[in-house]
């Protein structure tokens, strides 16, 4: 049905109507890239534009799409799109620090809640998830993604596109996702932002692609090409990526849009003659949607009369974009999701507000607690210090769509008002200078408390897209606060809020208690304290690794093994694969995260020693908690290949249960193994299973030691 409606619309169109359907455009309101052309409105009314974005709230996009029903010769509505990537005004925890909480069932509350929200101010589109793995921390955009973790990050994009799109997408609450960036953005050298690519068939297709291919089972409408070449080829221009892989294996249906200007950028790469030629090269390649370039616009014209580019090509790549407007149910009713009348109810509620908390809350990473510092007593006196302690503007982090700084997200020190908490307050420092213009208040606030909390971090600024940083560590200005403070003597708690992993060795030794708090969003200050005085016993287990020192990056917990690993006997040698400086083991590693209470892990048992591709294992654990308070674990399983035609990890994760126990409560947990879990690629052969033996173990962080084997054998032989 929608085919034929599409059709019959598509024999109407003239060629420049047609290229028009390919063209995305920014408003002047939110500039997200480096150009803008502000001639948008008279592409619009001469029917040259199919798309836009950056326009937000249903008056001002039903002023738009008015002009393209009323204005244009065939009416066509306009598909707005936006960055809606962790929150649209409720804003959630960055979603770095959302995903800390492997908690699927809030990840897609989350999302939903965020679609709900921008469907309610005109969007029917968001550039999310960014499903780029990212196992760099120097790049900004860590703070963006699901970590460093294949399974987990495909997990959790997955979670996000169902909140994003639902079940049905002419619901007037659905938006379409964007599956982002296609391809390797994460694997940047240097962590350097937009940067070279270059890397094997192998770790391409084992560790980067499969979250994206997992989206297109799922059914995610769009696809967005990253800026970064991979192999030689920019990511925009390039046909394996977009047709051979995306196309034919994957058989995507929906559209590909650019990143911002990636079409004009191919010049810069010395990969395009000029923007005709890269127009040419992207439209070649699979690209549907030219996102603010403006080449399909001004040159894609010429290409087909030329015979560059087909205009039956043309017509494949209007069809999937007109199909999604059809889908959305623009053409029944083009301002459907514009809801003047209810859109003040429905964003900022106070149900999305309690969500948030909860989300919040989950993400929170507790990373030290020496001598049971925290939970701490409700009674406590506490001198509540630092940049970020009654902040409102950083504390939603990066990217926060029409979210709110100057007054609607609830700072730390908002938040202890409100739970009536003895305390003091002394900023201290900015996040970053040299000027400590508070010392002396805040040692005198610290002399005369009970317990100190100081809230420190990175500004929202300092990570996220263009924020690449080659030093990790809490700006100066910050350490010399916390080492004058830690001289009190005090019982010291530092909260963090940032947007990738840091060197927290400093921290480490003056601190009591560590909270990781990313940026925790609109309300995160409820949060901390829910956190602070143990009403949330904190269970969020880090995504992404944090190194030790800089120069151990990169580094994540699935690495390969050398064939000199120094973690065997004799590592004290001088021949062996490590630094003479540092260890190589990190600070924190992937999987971490303490709680309140502790677990015990039983035995794991497994019901079988064999695998076959028709059969699985149950592998079932017992897990107590054995201490003072109720709390929620992450439980998670890892495997590891002994030996493989190509070399393999170290482990790698293949699943998790996040449960709840009271104190006291013991429950077995069952995991299922299967040929699926076990398969990876290797150039030249594909996605394989291979015979021989696996090493597993159950635990709560990746650093655990294997505790069981099994063997798999094909049952073919
Ligand atoms: O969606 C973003 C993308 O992630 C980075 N460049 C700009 C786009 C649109 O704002």
């Amino acid at each position: 049905e929608v085919n034929r409606k599409v059709d019959s619309l598509l024999v109407l169109m003239t060629l420049e109507e047609k290229i028009g359907q390919t063209v995305l455009y920014t408003t002047e309101y939110d500039v997200t890239g480096p150009v803008v052309d502000k001639n948008y409105l008279n592409y619009l009314r001469d029917g040259r534009l199919g798309a836009m974005f950056n326009a937000t709230g249903s008056a001002f996009t039903r002023k738009l799409q008015k002009i393209a029903v009323e204005e244009t010769r065939l009416g066509i509505p306009l598909l707005f799109g936006y960055d809606v990537i962790h929150g649209y005004k409720t804003i959630f925890p960055i979603p770095m620090g959302e995903a800390s909480s492997w908690d699927l069932e809030l990840v897609e509350k989350s999302a939903r809640v965020s679609a709900i929200e921008a469907s309610a101010e005109g969007l029917h589109w968001t550039f999310a998830p960014m499903v780029d793995v990212a196992r760099d921390p120097r790049w900004g955009r860590i703070a963006e993604g699901a970590g460093e973790d294949t399974y987990l990050c495909t997990k959790i994009s997955e979670a996000r596109v169902r909140g994003f799109q639902g079940e049905d997408l002419s619901s007037d609450n659905t938006i379409l996702a964007c599956a982002k960036h296609y391809a390797a953005y994460g694997a940047a050298q240097a962590g350097r932002d937009y940067h070279t690519v270059d890397i094997s068939e192998n770790t391409l297709r084992n560790v980067y692609l499969p979250p994206f291919e997992a989206l297109t089972k799922q059914g995610v409408a769009t696809f967005m090409t990253s800026f970064n070449e991979v192999n030689g080829v920019p990511a925009t221009g390039n046909k394996y990526l977009l047709k051979d892989i995306l196309r034919e294996e994957w058989n995507f249906d929906g559209f590909v849009v650019t990143d911002y200007t990636s079409i004009n950028e191919m010049v810069n790469h010395g990969y395009a003659e000029d923007l005709k030629h890269a127009g040419e090269l992207a439209f070649n390649s699979g690209v549907d949607m030219d996102m603010q370039g403006g080449v399909y616009l001004n040159e894609m014209a010429k290409s087909i009369n030329e015979g560059k580019i087909s205009e039956e090509q043309l017509d494949e790549s209007v069809r999937s974009i007109l199909k999604l407007k059809f889908k959305l149910g623009l053409f029944d009713d083009p301002y459907k999701y514009c809801h003047e009348d209810t859109e003040k109810e429905i964003v900022l509620s106070q149900k999305n507000l309690d969500i948030a908390r909860e989300v919040a809350q989950r993400s929170i990473v507790l990373l030290q607690n020496k001598k049971g510092t925290l939970p701490l007593k409700s009674d406590s006196k506490i001198a509540l210090i630092g940049p970020l302690a009654d902040d409102q503007y950083h504390i939603v982090g990066n990217w926060i769509a029409r979210g709110d700084r100057n007054g609607s997200a609830v700072s730390v020190r908002e938040a202890l008002v409100a739970r009536n908490s003895k305390f003091d307050y002394e900023k201290g420092c900015e996040i970053s200078g040299d000027n400590l213009t508070g010392l002396n208040n805040a040692i005198k606030i610290a002399n005369a408390s009970d317990v100190v909390v100081m809230v420190m971090g990175e500004s929202e600024r300092m990570s996220g897209e263009a924020a690449s940083r080659t030093n990790i560590k809490l700006p100066t200005v910050q350490q010399d606060l916390i080492r004058e403070i830690r001289k009190t003597g005090k019982p010291l708690v530092i909260v963090l809020m940032n947007g990738r992993p840091l060197d927290l060795r400093f921290e480490s030794e003056q601190a009591d208690a560590i909270v990781e708090a990313w940026f925790p969003g609109t309300s995160g200050g409820h949060a901390i304290t829910d956190v602070l005085f143990g009403d949330y016993n904190p269970s969020g287990k880090l995504t992404v690794t944090f190194p030790m020192t800089i120069g151990q990056i990169p580094i994540f917990y699935n690495m390969k093994n050398t064939g000199r690993p120094a973690d065997i006997e004799g590592a004290n040698e001088r021949y062996t694969s490590k630094y003479i400086d540092a260890p190589n083991k990190p600070m924190y590693p992937f999987g971490y995260g303490l709680s309140y209470t502790t677990f015990d892990y039983g035995e794991v048992n497994l019901d079988n020693n064999t695998l076959t591709e028709n059969t699985i294992i149950m592998a079932s654990i017992e897990i107590t908690n054995t201490g003072k308070f109720d709390g929620e674990e992450i439980v998670q399983l890892y495997i590891k290949d002994m030996v493989g035609s190509i070399t393999r990890p170290v482990k790698e994760l293949k699943g998790f249960q996040k449960i709840f126990l009271k104190k006291g409560e013991s429950k077995t947990l069952t995991f299922e193994i299967s040929a699926e879990d076990l398969k990876f690629y290797k150039n030249g052969a594909g996605y394989i299973n291979e015979e021989g033996d696996y090493r597993l173990f159950i635990a709560g962080s990746s650093d655990h030691e294997f505790t069981n084997s099994f063997s798999f054998k094909s049952s073919q032989i």
